[in-house]
């Protein structure tokens, strides 16, 4: 009798289906990005990224009792200060934004789990993660001095309140500056959940307009990894995991699915994938449009991320798909 194996059997009923299901994604699963900004009452929607905003310290307090309510049990922060110097001062001042937010969040909802983005773009005065040498019109960040300030800013992020510090510069050896600044200030307990394998992507456009972080001249690609290599992205988790990394991240996610299976294998520490502002606005635009079906196509992306091995995803999707998935 032809064919002898029929694997429709067992799509045959939805609670077949759900029997044999390898895959699930609950709201556990999710970090929410949040975008802090000066002012009080303010809630700018994002142009490029519709359903997001920049908000000011009340708001942002407003919305992390939002998605605690909605089973969602990690923030990350972001923070666009008032103003931006060579330095990157309110990255790592103590009244910056982050820092504001993450006191803010832990007071009114001390059970979410605040994560501090931990880099230097938003606040340099030309938009690239780390120094630059003087006259420099490429955006070549200078490693060794960078990884200082980013030290200091991880510790006072932590001061402020922060539960678990991700640096996102890929700069070389920010995991092992950032975890002995840590360290040498009494916070051995506190995770880094390091951006290892972060490619210089097209990606992140929305971002930029979200965070003000686009570099005025030059690019990432001296830092951020290009998009046609895999196995660096293995040298790079090594390394990271090497330097006491305790979670790794992959980012982008959707045009990285295969990064992220690698990185699952490689190691056996816990996987993000960031799911970043461009592959939302994409979304977003084809679902204004009434092209896509967005609660069916986003949930489809967040499983495909949870199959390829993640076990967290950063997405801007967070709220709307917890309220889909309860
Ligand atoms: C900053 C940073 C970026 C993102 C997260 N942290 C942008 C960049 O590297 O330019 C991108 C997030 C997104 O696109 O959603 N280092
Ligand atoms: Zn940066």
């Amino acid at each position: 009798m032809f064919p002898t194996h029929r694997p429709r059997r067992l799509r045959s009923s939805a609670t077949l289906r759900r029997m044999v299901q390898e895959t699930t994604v609950t709201a556990n699963d999710f970090i929410y990005p949040l975008f802090a900004v000066p002012g009080e009452a303010v809630a700018n929607e994002v142009r490029s990224m519709p359903g997001v905003y920049q908000l000011s310290i009340d708001k942002i307090v407003d919305e992390a009792k939002e998605v605690r309510d909605l089973g969602i049990p990690s923030v990350i922060l972001f923070g666009i200060p008032e103003t931006k110097d060579v330095e990157a001062t309110g990255a790592w001042h103590n009244c910056g934004m982050i820092q504001q937010a993450a006191t803010a969040i832990k007071e009114a909802v001390p059970e979410l789990v605040v994560i501090a983005d931990t880099c230097l773009c938003e606040y340099t005065n030309h938009g690239h993660c780390g120094y630059l040498e003087v006259g420099d019109l490429t955006g070549r960040v200078l490693n060794d001095p960078t990884l200082e300030l980013l030290k200091k800013t991880a510790v006072s992020q932590v001061k402020a309140g922060a539960d678990v510090i991700a640096p996102s510069g890929m700069m070389d050896g920010f995991v092992q500056a950032i975890r002995s600044g840590l360290d040498e200030a009494g916070y051995q307990d506190i995770p880094i959940l390091s951006y290892a394998a972060k490619y210089a992507s097209s990606y992140y456009g929305p971002f930029r307009d979200a965070a003000d972080s686009a570099p005025e001249f030059g690019d990432r690609r001296t830092y951020q990894m290009d998009p046609a290599n895999s196995r660096e992205a293995i040298k790079e988790i090594e390394l990271d995991v090497a330097e006491g990394a305790d979670m790794l991240m992959v980012k982008p996610a959707l045009a990285y699915m295969d990064i992220i299976w690698q990185v699952k294998q490689a190691s056996n520490l816990p996987v993000a994938a960031y799911n970043v502002s461009g592959e939302y606005s994409m979304v977003k635009a084809a679902a204004l449009n009434g092209w896509i079906d967005e609660q069916r196509v986003v949930l489809e992306t967040l499983t495909s991320f949870k199959r390829a091995g993640a076990d967290l995803i950063l997405t801007y999707h967070a709220k709307d798909a917890a309220r889909w998935l309860a």
